[in-house]
């Protein structure tokens, strides 16, 4: 065990290494020798440390270099060191954190990390939580609390009865609110497609004046964070509208929760308090490991009424939090522990810089993009930057080029109609140079394009 840990090790400590110069992009001969795996499974052992090379071998070199400084696609994070390493430890205690009297150690510390993450995001004390995938089981998780609230106020127990001959609950959101939202809304019921949607403003916020009249069982699901612009929705101002109305507020603040922790940004945030849940990921801002999200839901007994389960053969009687009472799921790795590690690591002043730094980042490429002209589409609040390099066709040639260039990596969307790349910072280990380096490659590939398109003619 101990040689193949180590040499597992020093796998991973090259790969990360490595990562920091070779293309982010994988190379598509790499990609290529995936076939070595097409294998059929052989009938004898084999030793673990021949299972590790080849992993490494083939495995490793067809990644996509998500944990590396440059790649800034789809609002990922890498992994904080000590993160990683508390991730690997805890695989070793191989501890099945449901039920604190059989895993003491992991529960402890989720009740700590869930403690910390409600202070530094300045959530009402006293929240429940529940550590789960990521934000779309964060949703889930919470809006299964808010479907219990809403209905148990109108006499209706939906745990036990489901939701046919159920009243019928009014779910709002605003028009921009992410895919994922709406899928956790389908898988509790609600319905996808009977969500009523709110316009936004030219940022995508929800505009808190068009929200209907409210009355009886209401969910109004905002956002903290739009995916495309890092816009955030009033929720202060919706929370001002929705008062006295018994409507439950759940805010998707996957990666926009964070704001609350940096001084510059926290105003965006304003008011967040004030909702009754809210979903966030770890494994975004705060760099933890693959997966890691969160749901904080002020009701902690809703939350327990919609997730506890009692079983004879379960020890689950104790005066402590036992973390699958919170959960969809009983058996669970402890996820807890890598947020605790980083958040043990970091201390409070170590998360503020974290999240100021990359949102500077995200200026500093609106700066260097639109000098050389480019149109930079949306406000840069936060982490997010939407830039167009001219019609759709061109800006799509641009994104295929910067990812085929490898320096760094950036997606496409399209954002109110308008086809631009998406660049998303919020890895904890790209630097100053890694942004004049991609930013630097960014322009060189679209003026291959345009001198491309220019000879062309
Ligand atoms: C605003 C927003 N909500 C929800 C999600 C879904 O999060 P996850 O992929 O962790 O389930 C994302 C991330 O992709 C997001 O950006």
């Amino acid at each position: 065990m101990t040689d193949l840990l180590s040499s597992t090790a020093t796998r991973a400590a090259r790969y990360l290494d490595d990562i920091r110069e070779r293309s982010v992009r994988p190379s598509p001969e790499a990609v290529a020798r995936l076939n070595a795996f097409d294998i059929a499974l052989q009938q004898e052992p084999i030793a673990a440390e021949q299972v590790l090379e080849e992993l490494d071998r083939i495995g490793s070199p067809a990644t996509m270099g998500i944990a590396g400084p440059r790649f800034f696609g789809f609002v990922i994070g890498g992994s904080l060191p000590a993160a990683l390493a508390a991730n690997w430890l805890a695989s070793a205690w191989d501890q099945n954190t449901g039920l604190y009297n059989i895993t003491p150690g992991t529960a402890v510390l989720e009740t700590v990390a869930l403690r910390w993450l409600i202070e530094l995001l300045g959530l009402p004390s006293g929240c429940a939580g529940a550590f789960v995938t990521g934000t779309t089981v964060a949703h889930i998780t919470a809006l299964a609390a808010a479907r219990h609230a809403v209905l148990k106020r109108a006499d209706w127990n939906v745990e036990a009865d489901g939701l046919f001959g159920a009243p019928p609950i009014t779910v709002i959101a605003g028009a921009e609110a992410h895919p994922t939202l709406f899928k956790a809304l389908g898988v509790i019921g609600m319905g996808r497609n009977r969500v009523v949607k709110i316009p936004v403003d030219d940022q995508g916020r929800m505009r808190a004046d068009a929200l209907p009249p409210v009355s009886g069982p209401t969910i109004v699901c905002v956002q903290s964070g739009n995916l495309n612009t890092g816009a955030f929705d009033p929720v202060d101002e919706i929370c001002d509208r929705l008062a006295g109305t018994g409507a439950w507020v759940h805010v998707d603040g996957a990666f926009g929760l964070w704001a609350r922790v940096a001084p510059t940004r926290a105003d965006y945030a304003k008011g967040i308090e004030r909702a009754d849940s809210w979903a966030t990921d770890g494994h975004k801002w705060l760099n933890v490991p693959y997966d890691s999200g969160i749901a904080f839901v002020r009701d902690g007994d809703a939350l327990r009424a919609s997730m506890a389960v009692t079983a004879e053969y379960l020890p689950t009687e104790t005066g402590h939090r036992n973390p699958s009472d919170f959960t969809p799921e009983l058996s669970r790795r402890a996820r807890g522990v890598d947020i605790w590690a980083a958040l043990r690591s970091l201390g409070r002043s170590g998360v503020t810089e974290m999240i100021e730094r990359t949102c500077r980042h995200a200026r500093r490429f609106a700066e260097l993009l639109s000098a050389a002209g480019y149109e930079i589409l949306n406000d840069v609040v936060l982490n997010q930057v939407l830039v167009s390099f001219g019609d759709p066709e061109t800006t799509h040639r641009v994104i295929a080029g910067i990812q085929e260039d490898g320096t760094c990596w950036c997606g496409g969307t399209v954002w109110q109609g308008r086809t631009a790349m998406r660049i998303s910072v919020i890895g904890w280990n790209t630097t100053d140079d890694d942004v004049e380096r991609s930013a630097a490659a960014m322009l060189r590939v679209a003026a291959e394009q345009e001198a491309g398109r220019g000879a062309s003619r």
